[in-house]
């Protein structure tokens, strides 16, 4: 933490004003989702479709050249955002493109999941079960694949009611083949309101000005901007990856940055704490 006595005040404030002026904005891949598991990466939603066995090998491949080309721009700390904003249109593109080109099926998209290596963080059950019970909204603002996403909560008994997601959302033919992605198209460096404007989401929502968002890329830290009339926010953040060179960043964008904890445990402990549960 850099302000620690920030983070005290915005989380005292949390509890006092109660869960019902309290919402959760979360990112998904690597950030609900683990990064890592015994030392090899887990997969994230676009992932998990490309290792799987509907994809061709040259597909694969392909896929593969495109992330090893494009990650590394993606969290580069000596990047703007503006100079990656058209690298990343051009990665999710091309690796949309070549996904279509597979002819997925909707009906293979459980057993695809099933199959994959995707694991919640450490503590997602306490975390969703959480907010569950207490009515607290959580908006899950990704730029992964919404209906493996989906898939992944729902394998994980996780996807309650509580849940409203926005991300890159297929759209199959009445074969029930995989024909284009919805739009708007979602990346990295485009998760705020640009994206939202037709959802009305927000605004659904307008008494709920207190929040806490969760993210693992500088990328998310506008995932809020949309809601109205915002009163207090704590943003967590977990630095996954290249953790020395992106500290400094991170400390000064995020309230609270987790260094490769691959756990819910320190927003648990904190929603646990707001919504009364601890004293
Ligand atoms: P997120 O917004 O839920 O974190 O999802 C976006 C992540 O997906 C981002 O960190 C990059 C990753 N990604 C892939 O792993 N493969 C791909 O082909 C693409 C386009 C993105
Ligand atoms: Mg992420």
């Amino acid at each position: 933490m850099k302000n620690p006595e920030h983070v005290q005040r915005v989380i005292s404030a949390l509890r006092k004003e109660g869960t019902d002026k309290l919402q959760v904005i979360s990112d998904f891949d690597m950030t609900l989702s683990r990064f890592g598991f015994n030392g090899r990466r887990c997969p994230t939603s676009h992932n998990i479709l490309d290792n799987s066995r509907v994809i061709s090998e040259e597909g694969r491949k392909k896929l593969k050249d495109l992330l090893q080309y494009y990650y590394p721009i993606e969290i580069d700390p000596n990047q703007t955002m503006e100079e990656k904003r058209p690298l990343m249109v051009e990665w999710w593109t091309k690796a949309h493109n070549l996904l279509l080109e597979q002819k997925i099926l909707k009906s293979d998209i459980a057993k695809i999941v099933r199959e994959s290596e995707v694991m919640l963080r450490d503590g997602a059950n306490t975390f969703f079960d959480q907010l569950h019970q207490h009515n607290i909204p959580l908006f899950i603002f990704s730029a992964g694949v919404g209906d493996v996403l989906e898939e992944v909560l729902r394998q994980a008994e996780v996807f309650h009611p509580n849940i409203n997601v926005v991300a890159n959302y297929m759209d199959f033919d009445d074969k029930g083949v995989l024909r284009r992605f919805k739009e708007p198209l979602i990346h990295t460096y485009n998760k705020n309101n640009t994206v939202l404007e037709k959802t009305e989401h927000f605004q659904l929502l307008s008494s709920r000005t207190n929040i806490i968002l969760l993210g693992d890329s500088l990328g998310d830290l506008s995932m809020a901007d949309g809601v109205p009339n915002v009163e207090n926010v704590l943003t967590v953040g977990f630095l996954n990856d290249k953790v020395d060179e992106r500290r400094g960043k991170y400390r000064d964008a995020y309230d609270i940055v987790l260094e490769k904890d691959e756990t819910l445990d320190v927003v648990n402990g904190i929603l646990c704490y707001i919504l009364g549960d601890l004293n």
